[in-house]
C-alpha cells in the first residue's frame, strides 16, 4: 500500500511516499524563504509559493521513492486546520491527481499528523499516551487512547509556543522562523540569568499561556535600552527558552501523572528543540514512564506524518470524495 502524503497548510510545501503505513520511502519539504523578511507567514505569498512548488515537490517525492504515479494507491492531504488559501492548493492538487489516477483521497487533520510522528518513530509505542503538540500555530496536550481516539486535555489560551519563539526572535531582529536560531544562540547560556514568567502554573489547569512571557521579554528589552549581544544575548535566550520549556514540560508531566498513562511523546515544530527534548526525557525517566521522541524531521511539518494518518484512515474505510473541503479550524 503506497500513500502519497501532501501538506500545504502553512509555509512548507511537503510531499512524501509512505509504504504500508510505516516505511517512509521519501519525504520532500520545501520551506518558503519569502516570509523571512516579514517576520511571519504572509498568507497570500504562501499560497502563491505553494502553487509554484506543489508539482515539483510531489514529482521529487515520487522520484526519490522510485515510484511512478501509477503505483500510488491513495492520496492523503491536509485539509484542516491551516491557512485556507494554502490548504486549497494542496487539496485541489490532490483532488486532480486522485481523479486522474482513479485512486482514493482522504483529508487529514494536520494536528493528528503531528501526533502520528510518534507512531512513525516507534510503531510499537505503548498506548495510552499523553502527547504534547507544540508548533507555530498550536500548543495542545492530547491524550491518545488509540490511533484515531483522542481526548483534548489542554491548549494554549493565547499564543502558541512556536509563535512565542518567532515573536521574541522578531524583537531581537531575527528572521522568521526564529525557533532554530534562538535554540542555536541560546546554547551554553545561563537559563537562570533572567527571570521570565511561567504562566498559569497551577496543577489542575492543563492550559498554556505564552503572551505574558512575550510581554515580559518586550519590557525587559525596553529596560535594557540596547539589544543584548554576546554572552548577554546567550543568557537572555537561554532564559527565555527555559521559560517556554518549563511551562511545556511541567504541564505535560502533570498530565502524565494525573492520567496514569505509561507513555509520553511530543510533536510539532517546537519539538525539534533540543532543550525541550532533553528535558522531557529527563522528567519521564524521573517519573518512570517511557518516552518517544520522534526525529526532528518528523516533528516539523512534513508529508510523511500526513500519509501516516491517511493510511490509518483508509484502513478504517474512510474515503473522501472530490467534494472534500478545507477548514481554517479543526
Ligand atoms: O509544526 P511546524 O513546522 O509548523 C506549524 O504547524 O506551525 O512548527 C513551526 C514552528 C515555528 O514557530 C518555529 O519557530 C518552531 O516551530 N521551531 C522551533 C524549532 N524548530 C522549529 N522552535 C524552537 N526550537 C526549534 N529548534
Ligand atoms: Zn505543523
Amino acid at each position: 500500500m503506497l500513500v502519497l502524503g501532501v501538506d500545504t497548510s502553512c509555509d512548507e510545501t511537503s510531499a512524501a511516499v509512505l509504504s504500508d503505513g510505516r516505511t517512509i520511502l521519501s519525504s520532500i519539504v520545501a520551506s518558503q524563504a519569502i516570509h523571512a523578511q516579514f517576520g511571519g507567514v504572509v498568507p497570500e505569498y504562501a499560497s502563491r509559493a505553494h502553487m509554484q512548488l506543489i508539482v515539483p515537490v510531489v514529482r521529487q517525492a515520487l522520484e526519490a521513492a522510485g515510484v511512478e504515479y501509477g503505483q500510488i494507491d491513495a492520496i492523503a492531504v491536509t485539509n484542516r486546520p491551516g491557512l485556507v488559501g494554502c490548504l486549497l492548493v494542496g487539496v485541489s492538487f490532490a483532488k486532480a491527481l486522485a481523479y486522474s489516477l482513479d485512486v482514493a483521497i482522504v483529508g487529514v487533520d494536520h494536528i493528528e499528523g503531528h501526533v502520528f510522528a510518534a507512531r512513525l518513530a516507534e510503531p510499537d509505542i505503548r498506548l495510552p499516551a499523553v502527547c504534547l503538540i507544540a508548533s507555530g500555530g498550536h500548543t495542545e496536550l492530547i491524550r491518545v487512547d488509540a490511533w484515531g481516539e483522542y481526548e483534548a486535555l489542554g491548549r494554549t489560551r493565547d499564543d502558541a509556543a512556536g509563535e512565542a519563539f518567532d515573536k521574541v526572535g522578531k524583537m531581537l531582529g531575527m528572521t522568521y522562523p526564529a525557533g532554530p536560531e534562538i535554540e542555536r544562540k541560546a546554547r551554553g547560556g545561563d537559563p537562570t540569568a533572567f527571570a521570565f514568567p511561567r504562566a498559569m502554573m497551577r496543577r489542575g489547569n492543563p492550559d498554556f499561556s505564552f503572551s505574558g512571557l512575550k510581554t515580559a521579554v518586550r519590557y525587559k528589552l525596553d529596560d535594557m535600552g540596547a539589544l543584548p549581544e554576546g554572552d548577554e544575548l546567550r543568557d537572555f535566550l537561554a532564559s527565555f527558552q527555559a521559560a517556554v520549556v518549563d511551562a511545556l514540560v511541567i504541564k505535560t508531566m502533570w498530565a502524565v501523572e494525573d492520567s496514569g498513562v505509561p507513555t509520553v511523546t511530543l510533536g510539532g515544530g517546537v519539538a525539534a528543540n533540543a532543550a525541550l527534548r532533553e528535558r522531557l526525557v529527563e522528567d519521564a525517566a524521573r517519573l518512570g514512564v517511557s518516552v518517544v521522541i520522534p526525529p526532528r524531521e518528523l516533528c516539523t511539518d512534513n508529508g510523511a506524518i500526513i500519509a501516516a494518518v491517511g493510511d490509518a484512515l483508509l484502513a478504517r474505510g474512510q474515503r473522501d470524495g472530490l467534494a472534500l473541503g478545507v477548514s481554517a479550524s479543526r
